[in-house]
């Protein structure tokens, strides 16, 4: 095994050594807000180590991680079969671009159509890329089999949505603090409220319309779950107009929900499957745009790409990224540790200060009563405590920890979760 090299692990014995305690904290913060953009506004722990549910900062203090990197890491940090995919490949063969073939990417791709029930992927590296893929190819489907006149297709997306920060995500984006100062806007593009099947059916029956682009658990917006029965509505909707469904399971697939992809909680079958984050590990940005013959095809050569995308390092470490899903079940893992955490946290937690406890297998959430705190307050309390999580609004608090998580760590965790919100005053 390459990672027992002596040259890899010297490496990262050194990087462990440097990292614990010579330098502190406030040196990491001071250093990164003196030259990295300030388009983040992080809890403040300046982290130096990962392993499986746990991350270390530079004092050397322990955190169960339940943010994994939003979504990245879902099979934990550091995990053996990535780590080995990533150093063994990229001792061979990195990249290449797509001017060539190479030997590893119609091995993914053929795991990943397989395994979610497609003909084709077209590979890209960051989820925006993935999903302003899968919208161009809604809009060439829509000239070439829909006869939408030319320039005047129509992509339906759903009030607070969230796909990314490129200025077509950011066009679609109901979040001010997404799109103002960045206008014009992309022309074509309208929202309709999320969970909502008869608006969206008012909308499908204009012939213009080519593509519906939702998330079928809403994540950014605060993990907001539709009712049973929406995902179906809107394939059903979807068919009847003729219109594409394009499922950003970004953030919701590969195990997070308790099924390999939240769509499958209802059993239906998006036209353009769009996955990322946990796609590559956690180790490399890997992301892919999953569609049949009649709709990947209309895409031809010269007409789309990425330098990046589809290289062997990038389709190594998505091969081992499916494996582990699939291996280690991760799936059923997430849906038993969901149920148990949502069960404690309904039963224990004071409902003066928590409003609502939602959630589908591990992505879960909390929403505070601001009488009494607020979502970024409560994050500090946990972080002393040593858990790490992120408030997606002022009032809400996301709990996704990787998917490997045990039910030691489970329980652990949960009592930090507990005793840190029932100590608020209420
Ligand atoms: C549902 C969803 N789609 C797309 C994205 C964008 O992914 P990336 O940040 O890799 O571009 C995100 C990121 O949080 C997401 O949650």
């Amino acid at each position: 095994m390459l990672s027992k090299s002596r040259v890899t692990t010297g490496l990262v014995k050194r990087i462990q050594k440097e990292c614990m305690r010579l330098i502190s904290t406030k040196e990491v913060i001071e250093r990164e807000e003196k030259y990295a953009a300030h388009n983040y506004h992080p809890i403040p722990a300046a982290l130096c180590k990962g392993k499986g549910v746990f991350v270390w900062d530079v004092e050397g203090k322990q955190y169960f991680d339940y943010l994994s990197g939003y979504s990245a890491n879902n099979f934990g940090h550091c995990h053996p079969k990535i780590l080995e995919a990533l150093h063994s490949q990229s001792q061979v063969l990195h990249h290449t671009s797509r001017a060539f073939f190479n030997d590893v990417l119609g091995e993914f791709a053929e795991k990943v159509t397989n395994l979610f029930g497609y003909d084709k992927m077209l590979p890209m590296n960051t989820g925006v890329e993935a999903d302003d893929t899968a919208c161009k190819i809604a809009r060439k489907w829509g000239y070439r089999k829909k006869n939408i006149p030319k320039n005047q297709a129509k992509i339906i997306f759903c009030s607070d949505n969230f796909w990314g920060r490129s200025l077509a995500a950011v066009s679609a984006s109901t979040d001010p603090s997404s799109f103002e100062g960045y206008g014009p806007f992309m022309p074509g593009f309208s929202c309709v409220p999320y969970n909502d099947l008869k608006a969206l059916e008012a909308t499908l029956s204009d012939p213009l319309v080519c593509a519906f682009m939702v998330e079928p658990i809403q994540g950014e917006a605060g993990i907001k779950v539709p009712d049973e029965g929406y995902l179906k509505g809107v394939r059903e909707l979807c068919t009847k107009y003729n219109v594409l469904w394009i499922a950003d399971e970004i953030q919701t697939g590969l195990g997070r929900t308790g099924k390999n992809l939240c769509v499958d909680h209802e059993g239906v079958l998006p036209d353009i499957l769009v996955l990322g984050k946990a796609l590559g590990g956690g180790v490399y940005p890997v992301s892919a745009s999953l569609a049949n013959d009649d709709i990947m095809l209309v895409i031809e050569p010269g007409t789309h790409g990425s330098t990046f995308g589809g290289n062997p390092l990038g389709s190594r470490v998505g091969i081992a990224a499916l494996d582990v899903l699939q291996n280690e079940k991760i799936s059923e893992n997430a849906a038993k540790m969901g149920d148990l955490f949502r069960k404690e946290l309904n039963s224990r937690l004071n409902k003066k200060v928590v409003v609502d406890i939602r959630g589908k297998g591990l992505l879960n959430a909390i929403v505070i009563n601001q009488n009494y705190a607020d979502a970024w307050d409560v994050c500090l309390k946990l972080k002393e405590n040593g858990l790490l999580a992120k408030p997606t609004h002022d009032d809400i608090i996301r709990f996704a920890p990787p998917l490997v998580i045990n039910d030691k760590e489970l329980n652990q965790s949960i009592e930090i979760i507990i005793n840190t919100i029932n100590s608020i005053s209420s």
